[in-house]
């Protein structure tokens, strides 16, 4: 049987068999269900199509927000009815919220739903830009104010930086919907070459999408560990607001990649709500350390030594 599971985490109990195939929307849980369960794992923003005979759904409030499991369930539906496939829900929660998922994506009163957002988002001497997200891509609906702290404080470097290079080469780490990337690049200008890194597939998709709309060349990359072979100290800038939900582990893969990425005398940004705790990890790899407070966050800046 032809079987695909969906919102399955490297946690859970995943059979091991041929006919079975994961879906992953982050290539962090890709790679951890492979490395775990050796079942093969698909990363994409949306389900992938097969010959489907079986369609596992795990879904619930600690799984995912309430829009993302429905958008994902809007797409198992849509897969089953294509397919002729059977369709199985795996809730964890209560009965009720069970039920109003069902309710919502088959039962009488079901229609298709869209969840994609679009939201306005500026800094200091630019025009506003209009930037799509998706339920599951961080942020949705509204920009972050840590990733606007981030924006601000380096599109004003940047801005300083236009009156002696015409050229800079831009790392946004962890862009998710392109935000802080795509306010640099309308910062800087046209000589901005602009990378930005995500390992949420459909982070990609939007930041992708934000670029064309833009008409910003951007280089998208989906990657959950620094892509050592792209990070090759040719950047002059790196921007990261690292999730801090793993302490500073995310963090450290964020610093290291600036590290890496950057060439002597090229600055690294990262934002933090708490300077105290990011700063020593921060020393680990760069020598300086300068705090800039911005909208209740700290943005932490470190130049690469050597130039
Ligand atoms: C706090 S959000 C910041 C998003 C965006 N830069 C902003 O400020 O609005 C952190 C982002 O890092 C991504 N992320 C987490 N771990 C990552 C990793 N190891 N490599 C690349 N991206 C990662 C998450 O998917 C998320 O999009």
């Amino acid at each position: 049987m032809n079987t695909l599971l969906v919102g399955f985490e490297a946690k859970d109990r995943i059979p091991r068999s041929a006919d079975t195939v994961c879906h992953a929307l982050d290539i962090y849980h890709r790679h951890a269900i492979e490395k775990i369960h050796h079942v093969k794992t698909i990363c994409s923003p949306h389900l992938p199509e097969d010959d489907w005979s079986l369609i596992r759904f795990k879904t619930g409030p600690k799984r995912m927000s309430g829009e993302l499991s429905l958008d994902l369930m809007q797409e198992c539906v849509e897969m089953a009815t294509k397919k002729g496939a059977k369709l199985e829900v795996e809730f964890e929660g209560r009965e009720r919220d069970r039920n109003d998922l069902l309710n919502k994506a088959m039962g009488k009163d079901a229609r298709k739903r869209s969840f994609a957002a679009t939201w306005q988002t500026s800094v200091l001497g630019v025009e506003p830009i209009t930037l799509k997200s998706y339920p599951g891509c961080f942020c949705h609906r509204r920009p972050d104010d840590g990733g606007l702290a981030l924006a601000e404080v380096v599109s004003r470097d940047l801005a300083a930086m236009k009156t002696f290079k015409s050229a800079v080469k831009f790392l946004d780490m962890g862009c998710g919907s392109g935000m802080v990337g795509l306010l640099a690049a309308k910062s800087f200008g046209p000589g901005l070459g602009l990378v930005m890194v995500n390992s949420h597939s459909r982070a990609v998709e939007a930041a992708k999408e934000n670029a064309a709309s833009l008409g910003i060349a951007a280089e998208m990359i989906l990657a959950d560990d620094g892509t050592p072979a792209r990070m090759d100290g040719t950047f002059d800038v790196f921007a990261g607001n690292p999730p801090y939900y793993s302490e500073y582990r995310i963090a450290e893969v964020f610093l290291e990649t600036a590290n890496r990425a950057l060439k002597p005398g090229g600055a690294a940004y990262l934002v933090c709500k708490n300077a105290a705790g990011l700063e020593p990890v921060q020393r680990k790899y760069f020598d300086d350390v300068e705090i800039v407070k911005r909208r209740g966050y700290s943005v932490l800046k470190s130049v690469k030594k050597g130039a």
